[in-house]
């Protein structure tokens, strides 16, 4: 494929314009340093005195249509400042290629954790989301990420219509029942359609690590979109994860593309800490009367299966459903009720098995 030229990059960047001076960042002379390296685009944005949603709604959408220039597969945006230029030495290993080391990039975060699933609507949002505040009501610091760029769901469920913030030229993560949160659900409007093409998912799990002020972390969990695609994929290859949580519901359909998802995992070298089997049972709330409504024992079969455990067991509740859908999750709405008590145990299994793994794999930790 033909390199492409700087005349078109700077054609597509004209098409970004400051919310604020309603300017494109061409003519207001944001863009600097545009370097073309076969497939590769490096541009600094030089930013002045925008406000921090300005700044960054225009990083996002400068490297998304760039992105989807043909000839390009790689983009970096870096935030400059007029003040101070642009500093490479943050970004050591700032694209692709082998693992790069995730201390390198987000130093101050111990564990990182994904959760994941072949399947779409199995409930990982639900989980990554109770099991962050289960961590942070046990005593850790968390942070979250949404990965899941289709359908970013994690700041509804937290019940976050904050706007991120900037300080220092970094994002500040918004802040939600005590955790640090980032999604491009706050950067975009809610009804956006947004194509994404895997360049760009790539770049915004780097700018996501790289970019945003996670600042000490004992935890920060990834909430990532169904299937076995680029984002998996990308954020393996950004940062060695601590482990992938794999949620699955009880059914053998499900299992089937728990199975796949697992594979992938295991050939990117990311261990398992374990399954949750979401929707596992309902208890009739007049009778008490235990029903499998998607059939049982899935989950125990596919953590015997690749000798993994299995993490937690979480019924399917409506009041976990509209947790979700009010912002309120179900672990601080009705910390209480036996399902929080099910996050908090999938919670407990999850740290006791980053214990184990971090004996097994003699990994520098920083705390
Ligand atoms: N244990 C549960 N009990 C009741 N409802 C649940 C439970 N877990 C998830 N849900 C509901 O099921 C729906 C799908 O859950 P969720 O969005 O967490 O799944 P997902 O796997 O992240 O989906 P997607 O693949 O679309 O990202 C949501 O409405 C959520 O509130
Ligand atoms: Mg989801």
């Amino acid at each position: 494929m033909r390199m492409v030229s700087e005349a078109k990059v700077l054609d597509v960047l004209r098409g970004v314009r400051d919310p604020e001076q309603q300017q494109d960042i061409v003519a207001l002379g944001l863009v600097k340093d545009l370097r073309i390296t076969d497939a590769e685009v490096s541009f600094t944005l030089a930013f002045a005195g925008q406000s921090p949603q300005a700044k960054v709604t225009m990083h996002s959408m400068a490297s998304r249509l760039v992105g989807q220039l043909p000839g390009v597969s790689k983009v970096k945006v870096v935030m400059g400042g007029a003040a101070q230029p642009a500093a490479p030495a943050q970004q050591p290993h700032a694209h692709g290629g082998p693992p790069a080391g995730g201390h390198a990039v987000i130093p101050e975060v111990r564990h990182t954790i994904a959760v994941s699933s072949g399947k779409g609507g199995v409930g990982k949002s639900t989980v990554a989301v109770n099991l962050a505040v289960a961590l942070r009501q046990s005593g850790g610091t968390v942070g979250i990420i949404d990965s899941d760029v289709y359908g970013p769901d994690v700041p509804m469920m937290l019940g976050s219509r904050g706007r991120p913030g900037m300080f220092d030229n970094k994002i500040l993560p918004v802040e939600a029942h005590g955790i640090k949160m980032m999604s491009i659900g706050l950067l975009v409007n809610e009804r956006e359609p947004l194509v994404w093409r895997g360049p760009m998912i790539h770049s915004f799990i780097q700018q996501m690590l790289r970019d945003v002020m996670w600042g000490a972390l004992d935890y920060l969990i990834f909430d990532m979109p169904p299937g076995t695609g680029d984002a998996q994929l990308s954020l393996s290859q950004v940062i060695p994860l601590s482990g992938v949580v794999m949620v699955t519901t009880p059914q053998e359909v499900a299992l089937l593309d728990v199975r796949k998802a697992i594979g992938m995992f295991q050939k990117l070298n990311v261990p398992m800490l374990g399954v949750v089997e979401n929707m596992s049972y309902f208890v009739a709330p007049d009778t008490g009367t235990r029903y499998a409504i998607f059939g049982e024992g899935g989950g125990r079969r596919i953590a015997e299966e690749y000798g993994i455990p299995l993490l937690a067991q979480i019924p399917l509740d409506p009041e976990t459903r509209a947790g979700g859908d009010e912002g309120s999750p179900i672990t601080i709405r009705r910390a209480d009720s036996p399902q929080a008590r099910a996050f908090r145990e999938l919670a407990a299994a999850v740290r006791k098995r980053l214990d184990e793994l971090g004996a097994l794999r003699p990994l520098p930790t920083i705390s």
